[in-house]
This record gives structure tokens, sequence and C-alpha cells, in this order.
């Protein structure tokens, strides 16, 4: 079957996003005033129609390859009705930790299309891994010790994957590189025989299936991914040589970049699973590896674009050094990615998208006791007080990074999709953040009792 690929323009916005005639901007056809007076502010507001874009474009541009999966990496942004979503479009799962696996269980998503993650997996993780028939992506010898010993106690087979470090260094924030020769991910390709010796006396309760390599986030060029293949389809090579069995999955991670900014300019996600499919397929043959099932793990890409946050303006500061801060009712504790990693982002004012004004010098603060709690430096919207002010491209690590700092709830999360939205995450109360508090007998006791 051929597949539709809706949108090949990289777009800051989400798919669907419009203006209606009250100038108001309309996503997954819901009116972004309504939905804020619906759910309250500040409020992620998450687009179906551009995760299901995505999706299909990843699908489109694999398809030259014979057998490939899109393995969405949960870390971006994980709740029940994303793995509903997600397991409907055939999609696979990585999960790295016990709730992530556990949101993935609940949802009832399949365990063969699970994979599990993570450069320390608790004794529970891997053991849970094991008895639901999850994939196991294994870090280093000491985990594939553990992996032989549970699922022997199990008396089951864990299947897994080894990933390795493939010393490729894409240009990114240094906090998202992760296949450098430094990494705390990984093993070293040096130590790969011997790790595979390690596994080959722990068959047949340990099945090595597949090889891994992960290099970073929000990278914006194709040259390291395809060069993070050659490596593996080299690696795979002398794994299917030592161990005398087929490599059957080969995974090459996520990472492709996002357009948070007009400077940004990502590769489309079609060219790049297209470029990854051809290399793939020509770098495996090369090897004489044959055609091991692709995976790939893109999280961000998938969701990112999907998520606007929808802020309400409160007090506007003019500043004598002419600098003017517009503070929203949000910030640093939905979205910590600009104090993070100085991550840019894209603002509008939702109520009036085609006010063409502009204020020098205006930047979005953030509600939160820290100085460089910023949303947006410099936006120049000619925003003020009571305006309804979005964020654009905060549908991946906004939600899944956000904390409670100063004692906040949690925002909710609403799905929109033709023309109904729907909470797909309750915003937090007052209650659930005393919920697990408790106060020693000794401390309600008054001084002279
Ligand atoms: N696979 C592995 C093994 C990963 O570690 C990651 C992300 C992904 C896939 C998905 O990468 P993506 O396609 O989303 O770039 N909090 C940071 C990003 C951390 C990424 C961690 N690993 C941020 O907000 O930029």
């Amino acid at each position: 079957m051929q597949i539709q690929v809706k949108s090949p323009n990289i777009s800051l916005r989400p798919s669907s996003a419009t203006v209606n005639q009250q100038g108001h901007l309309v996503i997954g056809g819901c009116d972004c005033t309504e939905l804020a007076a619906k759910f309250g502010t500040p409020l992620w507001v998450m687009d179906e129609q551009t995760i299901r874009d995505a999706v299909n474009c990843y699908k489109a541009g694999l398809s030259s390859y014979p057998d490939s999966m899109i393995l969405y990496g949960g870390k971006a942004f994980l709740t029940l009705a994303i793995c509903h979503l997600l397991d409907s479009l055939g999609v696979g799962l990585d999960v790295v930790s016990e709730g992530e696996l556990y949101t993935a269980e609940v949802a009832g998503f399949p365990p063969d299309r699970l994979y599990l993650h993570g450069n320390n997996k608790s004794e529970r993780e891997l053991s849970s891994a094991i008895a639901v028939g999850a994939r196991i992506v294994v870090d280093n010898i000491a985990e594939l010790r553990s992996v032989g010993r549970l699922a022997h106690k199990q008396e089951r087979r864990a299947r897994i994957h080894f990933r390795v470090i493939p010393g490729i260094q894409p240009v990114t924030h240094d906090h998202i590189i992760t296949g450098h020769y430094d990494s705390k991910f990984g093993i070293p390709l040096e130590q790969l025989d011997e790790v595979l010796d390690l596994a080959a006396s722990l068959a047949p309760r340990v099945e090595v299936i597949g090889l891994h390599a992960h290099i970073g986030s929000q990278a914006l060029e194709i040259a390291p991914y395809l060069e993070n293949i050659s490596v593996l389809a080299k690696a795979a090579a002398s794994m299917q040589a030592r161990l005398g069995n087929r490599v059957q999955e080969i995974d090459v991670g996520g990472g492709l970049g996002i357009k948070y900014s007009e400077n940004d300019h990502p590769l489309a996600i079609y060219d790049w699973a297209k470029a990854v499919a051809e290399h793939a397929a020509a770098s495996f043959h090369e090897a004489g590896i044959g055609t091991p099932r692709l995976l790939v793990e893109p999280g961000r890409s998938i969701v990112g674009t999907a998520g606007i946050t929808l802020y309400r303006a409160g007090h506007l500061k003019e500043l004598p050094s002419g600098m003017r801060y517009l503070a929203v009712d949000g910030g640093m504790a939905d979205n910590p990615r600009p104090i993070t990693y100085q991550a840019k982002y894209t603002a509008c004012i939702a109520n009036r998208m085609n006010s063409s004004d502009t204020e020098k010098r205006l930047s979005l603060a953030g509600r939160y006791c820290e100085s460089g709690d910023i949303i947006v430096k410099e936006a120049n919207l000619a925003a003020s007080a009571g305006d309804l002010v979005a964020i654009f491209g905060t549908g991946a690590y906004n939600y899944s990074m956000a904390s409670n700092y100063n004692r906040s709830p949690r925002p909710a999360c609403v799905l929109v999709a033709n023309g109904a939205a729907d909470i797909i995450v309750e915003r937090e109360s007052n209650e659930d953040l005393i919920r697990k508090d408790r106060v020693p007998e000794r401390l309600l006791r008054r001084p002279n009792e």
C-alpha cells in the first residue's frame, strides 16, 4: 500500500494549525481561546494529526527497506493515550523505566513491540521486561550477567540487543550527545567480543537478536546518522561471525531535530528516513549481513511539533533600561528546556494572530523564582496582560520533564483532532501536591503538651 506523505513542509506549527475569522489560533479544529477558557492555563495541547503525519512520513521514507519498524522514544512524551495512538499506528515503543514500562503495559501495548533501554536498569525493571517478553537493550556487561541470571530464574528466554558506543558526535547541545567515546551509554566496540562470549555462554536463556547505537538528540545533519549506520553494519558483521547466528535487528537510534525557530533548518522526516533506509540497505549488503529488520527510534520528531503550550499573560514590566518582561502563568516547571539547554522557542498571540505589531525588547518571562526562567528571550510580540500566548514545539520533553517547582500543580494536557479536545492528562490540584506529604507525630504536638 502506498503511504501518503501529507506534510512535507518543515513547519514549527502543528500540521492542523490555522487561524479563524476572529484571528484566533486553531489547532485540530479547536479554537485555542476556547480551549484556554474550558481547560485553563497553562495548557499543553497536542495535535493528533501532526503525530499521525510524522509517523506516516517515517513509514514512507523507510518503505524502500524490506523490513523496518519505528520505535517511538517514549521519554519524549508518554501517557496512556499516546500509547494507544501509537499502538494503533503499528509503532513500537522504547521505554527506559519501570514507570514507562508500566504505562505501556496498562495501555495494553503489545510486549513484542516494547524495548527496554537505560544505562542502569534495576533488577525489577529487567525482571518485568523478561516476564512480559519485552526486548532488552543491554548497556553493559554487568547488566548482561543480571539478565542471564533473571532469565534463568524465570525459566524464560530474554531477547536482547547490545547498545554500543559508535564514537560519533553530532552537532547539538553537549548534554544530549550520547554516542561519543566517553559516553555513559553503551558498550565500547573494543569490548564487544568479550560481551558476546559471555552472551554465548548464557544461551539459550539469553538470545542476542540485535545491535543498537544512538548518537544524540536534536541533531540537524544527516552525515553522523549515516556514519552510525556504517559503524553498526561492521559491528553486526563481526557479531554474526562470532556468534554464528544471523543478526535479526539493527536499531540505528533516533535524534532527528525539529524546527523550534526560523533559524533551525532540520531535515524533513521523509528525507531523513529515506536516506537512512538507503544507506542501511547498502551498508548491510556490503557487510554481508543481509537485511536485518531496521529499527529507528525517534521521539522528539514524532511529538515535538504536535505540541503547543498556552499561557495567559500577566503583568508587563518595563525597566528603565528598555527591557520589557511580560510574565506568563507558567515557565520552567512546565518547560525546563530554555533554562536547561538554552533552548529557543517561538511564540505568538493566540487571540490576535493577525496582529503584525511588534514590541521591541519584550521577553516572555516565566513565573518561577529564578532569573533564568525566561520562556522566550526577546520574543518581540506586541502582547499585553490578558493575552493568550502560544509557544510552538512544546510536545517533546516538556510534559515529560515537568516538575512541581515552587509547589506548582502540573498543567493539563489535551489531545485535539477534528474539532474535539479530550483531556489526556488531568491538571494537578493543590491536594495532589500534598498527597504524599507526611508530618511526624512529634511535630504535631504543641511545645507544652
Ligand atoms: N533512543 C535513545 C536511546 C535515546 O536516548 C533517545 C533520547 C531517543 C531514542 C529519542 O531521541 P529523540 O528522537 O527524541 O531526539 N531532554 C532532552 C532530550 C534528551 C534525549 C534523550 N534520549 C531535550 O529536551 O532536548
